[in-house]
């Protein structure tokens, strides 16, 4: 099969009075006089190409004409200087072939306007609506830029496990994996007897790369994880996903106030590179997803990030004129409600909150030296809440396994951690941002089934 161009490529070069080949699936068909104007996508941008079919062609009565929403096909001909509104160039067709056809009386998408809940039940086929489609090149240049991002700032890329046995976030969120039939469950001492299983313990899908790329970061000095992360809570909100992506970067040597501005520097240069790349995708958002969308995207990379103590985020929550369902008090888990009061109420604009009590935050976060809080830090995003989570990590061997201890950590699972602070310790930190979440931001997309192609949720896992 010949090499074909892109329509993304031949709508910006424009290569007139040249013949050329597209190939892709129509979007609508309008039918004059002796002629066909078909409007043809292949997926490489939001729009099509016109293609002018006469019906001089051989098969136009027998295939042309009866062409409809989805049709896949193939085009050759000229492209002309286009004398309507609306495009530049179109093509004059001299060949068409159809590839497969789309019966209109099953094919679910057509032209009229279908609710984002609707395509969720046909995730197979919603890539090839306007909103999907673009949402799809989003990602994919956010999945990019993220590697550029690190690499170019001399970051490792590390692979971590999926599968692990051990817990990062110590919240009990796992999904086992297990070989073992589960009709017939072998039992020792009252309990499923994972000696048995297939890894001679239970095992689980990770819910961070954290703690395997804080091993390479005491080898390597700054790397950074990129993958899917699995969590079993039983969260149904727009903004949480069974799987989803995250990624974590962990550096040697570095405090949480280092780790701080990375992470600003990395959400920055994101979203400057989406709004630069993805220009056509992102005013199509701003036009039928979030009217407000260009403001919100230039008000943060315009400005620095508010910084503020979680003690002082809660003085300024009691203080607030409103409500809260959830009452505020030191050593509270802030709810979303107060995480959108600072974000989008108080600062309006992306939060930093540092020094989390440290009963609230995970064991292998770096104590304070006032003894009650640790060098958390969470980035608070206005329409999202918290896009990411950081901390400085806990080198001091000593202290750390006494957290480990009070958390109820089972030390004997985690000595391989403990290990790094026994063998050459250093002070380090990192972050991990939710990948979903910033895809959200940069699209306006309210929910977060809607920017991954197939999501996981409670209840939830078809295709
Ligand atoms: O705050 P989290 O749980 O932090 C960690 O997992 C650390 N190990 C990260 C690190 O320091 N290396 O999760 C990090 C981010 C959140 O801020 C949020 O953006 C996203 O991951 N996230 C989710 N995104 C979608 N669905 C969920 N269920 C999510 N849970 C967390
Ligand atoms: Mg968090």
């Amino acid at each position: 099969m010949e090499k074909t161009q892109q329509i993304k490529t031949i709508l910006s070069e424009k290569p007139v009075n040249r013949e050329i080949t597209v190939r892709g699936w129509l979007k609508s068909k309008r039918d004059s006089k002796g002629f066909s104007f078909l409007d043809v996508t292949d997926g490489s941008c939001l729009n099509g190409l016109q293609i002018l079919a006469d019906s001089s062609l051989s098969n136009y009565h027998s295939d042309i004409s009866r062409l409809t929403t989805g049709c896949s096909i193939e085009a050759r001909g000229l492209l002309l200087p286009s004398p309507a509104k609306g495009q530049t160039v179109e093509l004059h067709a001299k060949a068409i072939n159809v590839y497969g056809w789309a019966p209109p009386e099953s094919y679910p998408l057509q032209k009229k306007h279908q609710s984002f809940e609707f395509l969720r039940s046909i995730a197979h086929l919603r890539g090839r609506t306007n909103s999907l489609g673009a949402v799809a090149r989003v990602r994919s240049r956010l999945s990019w830029a993220i590697h550029q991002f690190f690499q170019e700032r001399g970051f490792f890329q590390i692979h971590t496990p999926i599968i692990t046995t051990s817990d990062c976030e110590g919240a009990g969120e796992m999904f086992t994996v297990t070989s073992l039939d589960l009709q017939k469950l072998p039992v020792a001492g009252g309990a499923v007897d994972y000696c048995q299983d297939f890894f001679g313990r239970q095992a689980s899908l990770t819910v961070s790369g954290q703690l395997e790329a804080e091993a390479y970061a005491l080898a390597l000095g700054n790397v950074y994880t990129f993958g899917p992360t699995f969590r079993a809570e039983n969260s149904n909100t727009s903004r949480h996903l069974a799987e989803f992506w995250m990624v974590e970067p962990e550096m040697a040597f570095c405090d949480l106030e280092n780790d701080m501005n990375i992470a600003e520097e990395l959400l920055k240069f994101l979203i400057r590179d989406c709004m630069e790349n993805c220009a056509q995708d992102i005013d199509l958002f701003a036009r039928f997803v979030d009217k407000n969308l260009t403001a919100k995207l230039l008000n943060v990379v315009q400005y620095d990030f508010i910084r503020i103590s979680y003690s002082e985020a809660i003085s300024k929550l009691e203080k607030a004129d409103m409500h809260f369902t959830f009452p505020v008090a030191w050593g509270i888990d802030l709810q979303s409600e107060h995480e959108r009061y600072l974000a989008e109420k108080l600062f309006q604009r992306p939060v930093i909150v540092t020094d989390y009590p440290k009963g609230i935050k995970p064991f292998y976060m770096r104590l304070n030296d006032d003894g009650k809080t640790v060098a958390a830090m969470d980035i608070l995003f206005p329409g999202i809440g918290e896009i990411i989570g950081g901390s400085q990590r806990e080198e001091r061997f000593e202290l750390l396994k006494n957290r480990m201890e009070e958390s109820g950590i089972t030390l004997e699972n985690y000595q391989w951690y403990l290990d790094l602070r026994r063998y050459g310790t250093v002070p380090h930190a990192g972050f991990g941002l939710g990948f979903e979440r910033i895809i959200q931001f940069v699209t306006g997309m309210g929910n977060i089934r809607d920017v991954i192609a197939f999501p996981r949720t409670p209840g939830s896992a078809s295709v």
